[in-house]
């Protein structure tokens, strides 16, 4: 049974795209507990044709089952906490990289330091460190809006080019961004905003825009397909969320503002306490070489690539052109700020009547 299970491990590995270590953590997988750890439980962060994307490379390159579950990047963070004295997933893949912080600040992710991070871009070994090798990262994606250009002309408007213009009157009702408490794209835009203006003007400028918001979606991407699909106006998002959206037809324009803007460093993590550790290691190993992050922009996802050995999408909105402010991860990542901002928006934006 065990030779079995060996063989059929073995059968399914494409060495050259596992290392050595993912190699023989499986092996141990292998003789440890066959039937069960052929699996692996991800609670997956990115958009959900590329998290389906990532489950169908993995699963026949290795022959690992992925159980996986999509959600928004503060929804994990959240399971994560509840389900912390009965884990139920084993990795963390993708999602804005603030909440990652935080379960890591708050133990709820194992450290774990890939070989590979000398593969990987500055910002992203930079975000292992912070945590203490809790969470690394796997992509960057800066935030931005965008406005539906036909609904822009049918009004006669001018094109909004700042964040300071989402707040006039003009924009009344057609705002979408997501709720910072769930997403992490909105959690981002929070402190974003926070960074940019100070505490409180910023808190200030998202009382104003309140007023102009229609609907606080669950997850951050969904505002880019309403802009898209004619049901708002204008959609705060991460560029290239909203570029799927244009890539895809639809008459959106994407701004990157002009007084700077903020970003996230997309973050994977191991779950601590994980029934499938080395499963969920193998998955990690994978998820960071170059094969694994080209995903991204196959399922048509247009984040930079952490590993430097993997192209950056052509498509991808340029970095080095915009205003990029210098976030802070370290502070607006951490478990105090992040409750401390979040329990402050609630009670001083969100429950304020339009
Ligand atoms: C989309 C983006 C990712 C981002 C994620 C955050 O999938 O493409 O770059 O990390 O949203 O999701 P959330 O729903 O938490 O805002």
């Amino acid at each position: 049974m065990l030779r079995h299970t060996r063989r059929r491990l073995a059968d399914h590995l494409r060495p050259a795209l596992l290392s050595a270590a993912a190699l023989s953590a499986l092996a141990v997988s292998a003789g440890a507990a066959p039937a069960s750890a052929a699996e692996v439980v991800v609670y997956c962060s990115v958009n959900e044709d590329w998290c389906r994307e990532a489950v169908t490379s993995f699963e026949r390159q290795t022959g690992i089952k992925v159980l996986m579950t999509r959600k928004s990047s503060g929804e994990v963070y959240a399971q994560l906490r509840a389900e912390k004295d009965n884990p139920k997933a084993d990795v963390w893949f993708g999602g804005s990289g603030d909440p990652h912080l935080q379960a890591a600040e708050e133990g709820l992710t194992e450290k774990y330091q890939s070989t590979k991070l000398e593969d990987l871009y500055p910002w992203a070994v930079k975000q292992a460190e912070v945590s203490g090798y809790r969470t690394v990262g796997i992509y960057m994606g800066a935030l931005g809006f965008g406005y539906n250009k036909d609904l822009l002309a049918q009004r006669k408007l001018t094109p909004p080019a700042c964040w300071s213009d989402l707040v006039k009157k003009d924009f009344a009702d057609e705002i979408q961004v997501a709720d910072p408490n769930s997403s992490g794209t909105a959690y981002t835009m929070l402190a974003t905003m926070v960074q940019l203006m100070g505490e409180d003007a910023a808190f200030d400028y998202l009382k104003k825009l309140h007023r102009n918001v229609n609907q606080y979606t669950k997850s951050g991407a969904a505002p880019a397909k309403a802009a898209a699909q004619g049901e708002t106006m204008t959609a705060i998002a991460f560029q290239h969320d909203l570029l799927v959206e244009a890539k895809a037809g639809a008459p959106v324009a994407i701004v990157a503002p002009c007084e700077g803007t903020g970003y996230e460093i997309g973050s994977m993590s191991l779950v601590k306490g994980a029934r499938n550790p080395e499963t969920a290691k193998a998955f990690y190993e994978w998820a960071l070489t170059p094969d694994a992050q080209a995903l991204g922009a196959k399922a048509r996802n247009y984040q930079i690539p952490s590993n430097s050995g993997a192209a950056i999408p052509p498509e991808s909105p340029r970095v080095d052109k915009m205003k990029l402010i210098a976030y802070d991860f370290a502070r607006y990542g951490s478990s105090a700020e992040r409750t401390r901002l979040l329990a402050k928006w609630d009670r001083d934006v969100k429950s304020m009547s339009r």
